[in-house]
């Protein structure tokens, strides 16, 4: 961005100011550069984060950017928290979690998937699922080897691959596929070094889910070629118009090569306690437990008492935060494919559309950038998940609906206002 871009687009002296902001913290980044560490070297800041922060005491803003619910969590998970301080649940928590949110969530799984994981061998809490998935990474893969990963797909997993000292191989999800990853295109780029294997279902940024069938399919082609399996299900529980979640430990073969991973930042609108989890054999969980104990050693405390809470607690809180997903789900739908140009899929997971802009005939980097500063909108540039995600942008709707709605309508005036090639 710079500011001849600005003036392109006519953009008032406000607006200039917050671009000169940005080319400077552009310019700050690049003599630090010059210090970091070679390992470094491939992965760049998440372009969501780096926006949001930058423009965020923009006036009159609205963010359809960040993927966290705008709930706050039920009383009683707030209150299991304050609890914990004070009844003095201030020391070091043991490296696997307290031995009450393990039990808790082996009582879920064996619930919900008949699946039984030992809460003393096989059960790890982490800092969110983001610190599950890099130290599986960190435990499993050797320099050299391959993970295959959805593009578009979840930012932190190339960079985790990476740091892992390994290769990302990028299965493209494509809109004609209904962002799913196709089983033959999955095979092609299996190598003699693949080793693991991401899946995301729901599924950020597409709001694609997998199926009983599709998934069923990808657990034989793991089991086949031996890889191990990383599934992030951290939205298993926000799927619309009757759509099924399935874990995928539970399909033949797959209990003994997969970590399921998980979070209680969507499901119980908790992104600030930064609590997940991951659950798999003790062979692939007493590896991660190692890294976790030298790196981060244990998950604060009364966080850990508040997920507890929240999972021993009644559910209907997630069901009506989900319900009111559903309604800005439909409205999002709804408005943008009367928008000329954009063309949306109706997500089915997640809380994110993700429609195609191709129409517009700009790069999703420039159309997002143009929408913050003409319309005071954020949305992430498909780019950001991934070189199949360009064309596209994301827009979160795990924000109020009255926001959602005007946030729309800007932008239905702005884009009228473009200039079509
Ligand atoms: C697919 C996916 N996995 C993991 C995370 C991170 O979750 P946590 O807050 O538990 O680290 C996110 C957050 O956006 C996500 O979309």
């Amino acid at each position: 961005m710079n500011l001849r871009v600005v003036a392109d687009f006519g953009g008032s002296l406000k607006q200039t100011f917050y671009v000169m902001r940005i080319n400077r913290f552009e310019e700050k980044n690049l003599q630090m550069h010059r210090k970091r560490a070679d390992r470094l070297r491939n992965i760049k800041a998440s372009g969501i984060r780096r926006l949001f922060s930058l423009v965020q005491s923009m006036p009159d803003l609205i963010s359809l950017g960040l993927g966290e619910p705008d709930f706050t969590p039920p009383t009683h998970v707030l209150e299991a928290a304050k609890q914990a301080l004070d009844e003095g649940k201030t020391h070091y928590p043991p490296t696997n979690g307290i031995h009450e949110l393990r039990e808790a969530l082996a009582k879920k799984f064996t619930r919900e998937y008949g699946l039984f994981f030992n809460p003393d061998s096989e059960i790890l809490v982490t800092v969110g699922a983001t610190q599950a998935v890099f130290i599986a990474l960190l435990a499993f893969v050797n320099p050299g080897d391959e993970v295959i990963i959805q593009d578009p797909g979840f930012v932190c997993y190339e960079p985790a691959v990476l740091l892992a000292g390994a290769t990302p191989i990028s299965v493209p999800t494509l809109k004609s596929d209904g962002f799913k990853p196709d089983i033959n295109a999955v095979t092609s780029l299996l190598t003699d070094k693949s080793r693991a294997i991401i899946i995301n279902s729901p599924n950020n940024p597409t709001g694609s889910v997998l199926s009983y069938d599709e998934l069923s399919e990808l657990s034989k082609l793991a089991v086949e070629n031996d890889l191990i399996v990383v599934s992030d299900e951290v939205y298993e529980k926000i799927t619309y118009d009757n759509v099924k979640h399935h874990c995928l430990a539970t399909f033949p073969g797959m209990r003994e090569r997969t970590v399921v991973v998980n979070s209680f930042s969507k499901t119980y609108a908790m992104t600030g306690f930064r609590v997940g989890y991951a659950l798999g054999p003790e062979e692939l969980i007493s590896s991660m437990l190692l890294v976790q104990q030298f790196s981060v050693a244990c998950v604060d405390g009364p966080a850990q008492y508040a997920a507890t809470a929240a999972l021993d607690g009644p559910q209907g809180f997630v069901r009506e935060m989900v319900s009111h997903f559903d309604k800005r789900r439909k409205l999002v739908f709804k408005r943008l494919n009367e928008i000329a140009g954009f063309n949306c899929s109706l997500p089915k997971g997640a809380f994110y559309a993700f429609p195609d802009i191709n129409d517009f005939g700009i790069s999703s980097a420039d159309f997002s950038e143009f929408l913050l500063k003409e319309a005071r909108v954020i949305v992430t540039d498909g780019a950001s998940f991934g070189k199949h995600g360009e064309g596209f942008v994301r827009l979160s709707f795990a924000t109020a609906f009255e926001k959602i709605k005007e946030a729309l309508d800007r932008i239905e005036r702005t884009v009228n206002k473009m200039q079509r090639p």
